[in-house]
């Protein structure tokens, strides 16, 4: 069973090391608990836990919420779902931003976390339409927005445009 679970204080060995298997910015994905030491792993989850919570953002941040994808109580992939667009989102960013572990894809799971994380934005009562950037040449990811009904309104030389109504 698939399914989401947002990010806590508590979560232990088996997310971090999931996250070695997700590049520090791959795609625009930022991952920030990339090569890290697991010394460091609580201070990670402390943020992302502050920033759902809009605690200790700074100006041009908007609160953001992280979760897990899990596969039968694995985790295979992470979500970021920012609560709102600024000018800059709306440029580079969107509202969502996803990746699945290295060793974990090509198995459908990318297309569910979109799924997942859509369902999880209107559940928390995000109602504007919902914005999801790729770059042109990222064709899995492309996949993965197109497959759960992306509409591509913009595309530049860096980044086409999904938007989700
Ligand atoms: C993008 C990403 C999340 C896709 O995850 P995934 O679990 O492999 O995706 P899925 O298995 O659901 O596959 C989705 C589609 O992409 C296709 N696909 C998968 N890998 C592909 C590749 N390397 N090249 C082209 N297409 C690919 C699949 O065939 C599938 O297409 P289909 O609907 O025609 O069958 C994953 O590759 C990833 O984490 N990449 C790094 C981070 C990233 O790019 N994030 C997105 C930033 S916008």
């Amino acid at each position: 069973m698939l399914y989401l679970q947002p990010v806590s204080l508590t979560d232990g060995r088996e997310f971090y090391d999931m996250l070695q298997h997700i590049g520090a910015k791959e795609n625009g994905f930022l991952n920030s608990a990339y090569g890290i030491p697991y010394a460091d792993f609580p201070a990670y989850l402390t943020r992302k836990v502050d920033m759902a919570q809009g605690v200790g953002l700074e100006d041009w941040m908007v609160p953001a919420s992280t979760f897990w994808l899990m596969s039968d109580g694995v985790p295979v992939g992470q979500g970021n779902l920012r609560h709102r667009l600024t000018d800059a989102l709306r440029e580079a960013g969107g509202h969502i931003g996803y990746a699945v572990a290295s060793d974990h894809r090509g198995k459908g799971y990318g297309k569910e976390l979109l799924r997942l994380l859509l369902e999880e934005a209107r559940r928390m009562g995000i109602t504007e339409e919902i914005l999801v950037t790729v770059y042109p040449d990222n064709a899995a990811s492309r996949r993965v927005a197109e497959a759960n009904g992306g509409q591509l309104r913009r595309e530049t030389e860096e980044r086409a445009y999904y938007w989700f109504s």
